[in-house]
C-alpha cells in the first residue's frame, strides 16, 4: 500500500474516532471575543502550531486551507472574514470532510456570527489542487506537508505557488528535525502519517520553499514539538522534533536571491547619525532594523565597527527592510 493511502486510512479513522494525542501544539489556541470553538474541534486539533495570523487577513482575502481536520482553523479564519465561500477547505479524505462539515454545523449553533456556508469544503488533493492558477490570496496548511516524501513535498509547494495570486502567501506550520531521521522511520508509513518521521531540517525546508519560487520567507515561530525516544523506536539516539510557523510570500524574486527573515536585527551604534549600506538599508543610530539573512551576511562581510547583528530569533512578525 502506498504511504499516501496509509495516510488517508489513518485520517479516515482519526475523523471517526478523534485522537487527542495525534498531533500537539504548544501554540496557544486562538480564543477570541465571541468565538466559541466546539470541544470536538479542539479534540481534533491535529496541527502543530497556528496558521491563523490576523495580520495576513486584511483586504478580504480568499483563503485556501489544505487538510481540514476537525475544522478549527477554518472556523478561526472565518471569524475574520465572515463572508460566504471566502474560506475554501480541501481534503483528500471523505470521512474527514464529512466530520468537518458536521463540526462546522455545530459551530454555527454556538456562534451567532457564523454560518457554515462561510466555508466551502471540497474533496481534493494537495498534490493536484482543484483550483485555477492565481485564484487565492492565502494558502494555509497545518501539519500536512511534512507527511509528504520529498518529491511530493515539492509538488505540494509548487501547487500552492500556482494557485496563489502574485503577492499571495503560503502560511504553514509543520514539524522539522535537524538530526538524521533513520530510513526505517522515514519509510514507516504510519509514523509519517502521524507527522513524526517525515520532518526535514529547517534549512532544507526553506530551500524547498524558495526553489518553489517564494521570494520572501518569514519565520514566525520555532518551538519544541516531540521527542522520539531511542528505546521506543530502536534507534541510536533520541530524536528531537520541532515545529515551525512560516509565511512564504509570492513576491518577485530579487536578482540576488530570496529574502529569508529568521529574526535577525542590525543595530548601528557608531559616531555617525546613521549608516547607509547604499543597498537600501539605512541604519539610524541605535535603532534596531529587522534584516533578512542575506542582508545580515552582506553587512557582516563589510566588517563595520559598531555594527551589531543579532542571531536568528526564529520569531519574525514583520517590519524592517530588505
Ligand atoms: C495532521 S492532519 C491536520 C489537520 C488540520 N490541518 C489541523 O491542524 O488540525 C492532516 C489532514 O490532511 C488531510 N490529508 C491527508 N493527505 C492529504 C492530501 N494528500 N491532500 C489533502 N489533504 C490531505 C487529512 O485528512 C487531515 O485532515
Amino acid at each position: 500500500m502506498s504511504y499516501l493511502q496509509s495516510t488517508y486510512d489513518l485520517y479516515s479513522s482519526a475523523a471517526t474516532t478523534p485522537d487527542v494525542g495525534l498531533c500537539c501544539t504548544t501554540t496557544p489556541i486562538w480564543q477570541l471575543p465571541g468565538l466559541d470553538i466546539p470541544g470536538i474541534m479542539l479534540e481534533m486539533n491535529y496541527g502543530c502550531g497556528s496558521t491563523v495570523h490576523p495580520r495576513d487577513l486584511s483586504g478580504e482575502p480568499t483563503v485556501l486551507y489544505l487538510g481540514v481536520g476537525g475544522g478549527m482553523e477554518l472556523l478561526q479564519f472565518a471569524y475574520f472574514s465572515r463572508q460566504q465561500g471566502k474560506i475554501i477547505g480541501v481534503d483528500a479524505v471523505d470521512d474527514m470532510l464529512e466530520v468537518c462539515a458536521k463540526n462546522l454545523k455545530l459551530a454555527e449553533t454556538r456562534n451567532s456570527w457564523f454560518y457554515a456556508n462561510f466555508v466551502d469544503l471540497r474533496k481534493g488533493n494537495a498534490l493536484s489542487l482543484p483550483l485555477d492558477d492565481e485564484s487565492v490570496d492565502i494558502v494555509a496548511q497545518n501539519c500536512l506537508f511534512n507527511i509528504f516524501k520529498q518529491s511530493d513535498l515539492d509538488t505540494a509547494l509548487s501547487e500552492a505557488f500556482r494557485v496563489l495570486k502574485p503577492r499571495g502567501r503560503l502560511v504553514l506550520s509543520d514539524p522539522i528535525c535537524e538530526q538524521d531521521m533513520p530510513e526505517t522511520l522515514r519509510e514507516d508509513a504510519d509514523l509519517r502519517a502521524l507527522c513524526l518521521s517525515g520532518a526535514i531540517p529547517f534549512e532544507s525546508y526553506i530551500e524547498r520553499l524558495t526553489n518553489a519560487g517564494f521570494a520572501t520567507i518569514e519565520v514566525r515561530a520555532r518551538r519544541p514539538y516531540r521527542i522520539l525516544p531511542a528505546h521506543k523506536y530502536d534507534i541510536q539516539e533520541h530524536l528531537f522534533i520541532e515545529s515551525v510557523e512560516i509565511a512564504a510570500i509570492k513576491d518577485p524574486m530579487p536578482e540576488d536571491g530570496p529574502c529569508v527573515f529568521s529574526g535577525k536585527t542590525a543595530i548601528y551604534f557608531g559616531e555617525e547619525p546613521y549608516f547607509d549600506d547604499k543597498k537600501g538599508h539605512l541604519l539610524v543610530n541605535n535603532m534596531p532594523l529587522a534584516i533578512c539573512d542575506k542582508t545580515a551576511e552582506q553587512l557582516q562581510s563589510l566588517d563595520i565597527k559598531h555594527l551589531h547583528i543579532t542571531p536568528s530569533t526564529y520569531f519574525y512578525d514583520g517590519g524592517g527592510c530588505c
